[in-house]
């Protein structure tokens, strides 16, 4: 079938529904939602059998849902309606709900309102809006929605109505900003932070810090430390604040100052000349990476049967000059450890997106800024690329993206979740050359033709797809209890392996065959040239495209490279 997908954004879910509908056998093109005649025009052009809106901002026109059944995804179990679902799912918590889930519903005049075509329940999880989007909702809403597509193909299948149907769910409101609000006299830290969950990562609560109103992102449970009265800050870790609450204290990671119109920063840097004063809470004496309990560590070290684990929970994935530097220190620590294998564990929602793109907006010389943040994480992926003490895996429970993919690639082996996906190109951003010895890793494990394909084509992958095409070495369980499971499983059988001193020694004689045929110097010098030029040259290209980027502009046109039916040579079909 011809499959229109019509989304805000390309966002993670919309990625993964254009990668598995076209593994399922299906022509599928896509288009933003940006007008009622953009979606006309994309309709008339593509001919589409099914419209599927897996993320959308506007109600599709009834010009065409009158006309082609639109199947809408709503992030919510059946029965619940209106547009801030899983915001209320999260502050209700799993008390209210033990289960939510995804409901794929046929667009009609009432919002959410039209026939069931299929629905999918997850186990309610504490945590994140952002995250369970990303990785709950996100799984059921491709079950669901190949569910609804199989239904549609099979011309059988009849879709239910709520009034036909046993619902729980009911019709909500949309949630304002005086229903997250914080009262930092009265709210324990566990209602802070589902308030904070609830908004994450938008639009945030809109709160107040040292007396300036801002919206604050990112909270993190603290079990030890407390002091100062409710409200009050009591100090600061790398890029986070502690704020004392009625019964203890959270952490609070992210926050865009002002009104409006700012860009999310780490709250260290948000309020860089405030925050300097507070009391630094790290254990400075303890140079030590070892993961501690019941408080906010945004990179942990762990270690069990011989393996190093080393998780790194950066906000979204994106990795700052300071950040990358720190990641750098803390995987020279776990060398030393008399370990054999280290496993880099990356973010429960991102391995890793590549440079911090906000902290570079707001540096006083986003250029310069680049730079530094290029060279630290090269740095960082030439200490992987040139580690000879054991082997390392980069084991990816979520996504990854940009320099992120060829960081992850830089350890020897990489195995991601069922349901990961990969962006391993960087010309969205503005034509960004790119780095992180991209040039030197990706070619031996895919191809040339392959990797310019890649770069070329500026789509995501799936973990399937880039274990077919050679990219990651494996793709293991999808939920991320059994991926965690199996990585470390695996990890252990590595270490403990017959051949492991064999392959430790391949290793460091392919890294000798490597260095003479060609000096990973020069890889990195011929790319940063590129950089430079991206960087400082005449063309602003990636100014620009990094400043819509952070500040979320909404887009005005469809990329060609995922409009298929705006290809030149596109043909209405009959
Ligand atoms: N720096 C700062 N923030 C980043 C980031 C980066 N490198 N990559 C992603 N983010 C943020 C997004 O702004 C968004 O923020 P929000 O919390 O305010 O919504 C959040 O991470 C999630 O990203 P989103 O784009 O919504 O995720 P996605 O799954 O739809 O798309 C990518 C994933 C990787 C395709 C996309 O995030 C992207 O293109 N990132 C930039 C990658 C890049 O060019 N890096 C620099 C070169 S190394």
């Amino acid at each position: 079938m011809r499959i229109l997908l019509l989304a805000h954004a390309f966002n993670g879910l919309t990625q993964r529904l254009h990668g598995e509908l076209g593994v399922a056998g299906h022509e599928v093109s896509l288009e933003y939602d940006v007008s009622d005649s953009v979606t006309e025009e994309a309709v008339a052009l593509f001919r589409p059998h099914l419209i599927v809106a897996p993320y959308l901002r506007r109600a599709i026109p009834e010009t065409v849902w009158r006309h082609h059944v639109c199947l809408i995804v709503h992030p919510g179990i059946v029965g619940d309606r209106g547009p801030s679902a899983l915001d209320w799912a999260v502050l209700d918590g799993r008390k209210a709900h033990a289960e939510w889930g995804v409901t794929v519903l046929q667009a009609e005049a009432e919002m959410d309102g039209g026939p069931i075509w299929a629905s999918e329940n997850f186990p309610m999880r504490e945590g994140k809006k952002a995250s369970l989007y990303r990785i709950e909702v996100t799984a059921a809403a491709v079950r669901a929605v190949m569910t609804a597509v199989e239904r549609f193909a099979s011309g059988q299948f009849v879709p239910k109505r709520l009034s036909e149907m046993a619902a729980q769910g009911r019709k909500r409101p949309q949630m304002k900003q005086i229903d997250r609000a914080i009262d930092w006299q009265r709210d324990d830290s566990a209602t802070v932070l589902r308030k904070l969950h609830a908004a994450d990562g938008f639009p945030g609560v809109a709160d107040s810090l040292f007396g300036e109103p801002c919206h604050l992102y990112d909270g993190w449970a603290e079990t030890k430390l407390r002091g100062g009265s409710p409200g009050e800050l009591i100090g600061r870790r790398e890029t986070a604040l502690l704020r004392a609450t009625v019964d203890g204290a959270v952490w609070i990671g992210q926050v865009k100052r002002g009104r409006s119109a700012s860009i999310k920063l780490p709250a260290t840097l948000a309020f860089a000349d405030h925050a300097a004063s507070l009391q630094e809470l790290s254990d400075l004496s303890r140079p030590d990476f070892w993961k501690a309990e019941g408080t906010w560590q945004d990179i942990a070290y762990e270690e069990h049967e011989g393996i190093g684990t080393l998780v790194f929970e950066f906000y979204n994935g994106a990795m700052s000059t300071e950040q990358c530097r720190r990641l750098r220190t803390a995987v020279d620590w776990a060398a030393a450890r008399p370990t054999r294998v280290l496993v880099l564990a990356g973010g429960a929602d991102f391995w890793s997106n590549g440079i911090h793109l906000n902290v570079i907006e707001a540096a006083a010389s986003p250029a310069d800024e680049s730079w530094r943040n290029i060279e630290a994480i090269d740095d960082l992926a030439e200490t992987l690329i040139r580690m000879e003490s054991k082997l390392t895996v980069a084991a990816l429970a979520g996504n990854a993206g940009a320099g992120g993919v060829f960081l992850a690639r830089a350890a020897d082996l990489v195995w991601a979740r069922d349901g990961v996906v990969l962006n391993p190109h960087y010309r969205n951003m503005g034509n960004l050359f790119g780095s992180e010895y991209w040039t030197y890793l990706l070619p031996p494990r895919v191809g040339i033709d392959a990797a310019r394909a890649i770069m070329k084509h500026r789509l995501p992958l799936s973990a399937r797809a880039a274990q077919d095409c050679g990219l990651i070495d494996a793709c293991l369980a999808g939920d991320p209890a059994g991926f965690r499971s199996e990585v470390a499983g695996r990890a252990r059988e590595l270490g403990r392996a017959g051949d492991y001193a064999a392959r430790l020694a391949a290793k460091r004689q392919r890294r000798i065959l490597d260095e003479s045929a060609k000096p990973l110097a020069q890889y990195r010098a011929e790319e940063l040239g590129e950089m430079k030029r991206n960087f400082y040259g005449f063309d602003p290209s990636y100014h620009v495209a990094r400043y819509h980027f952070v500040n979320k502009s909404p887009h005005s046109w469809t990329p060609r490279h995922l409009a298929r039916h705006r290809d030149l040579g596109w043909k209405v079909p009959p």
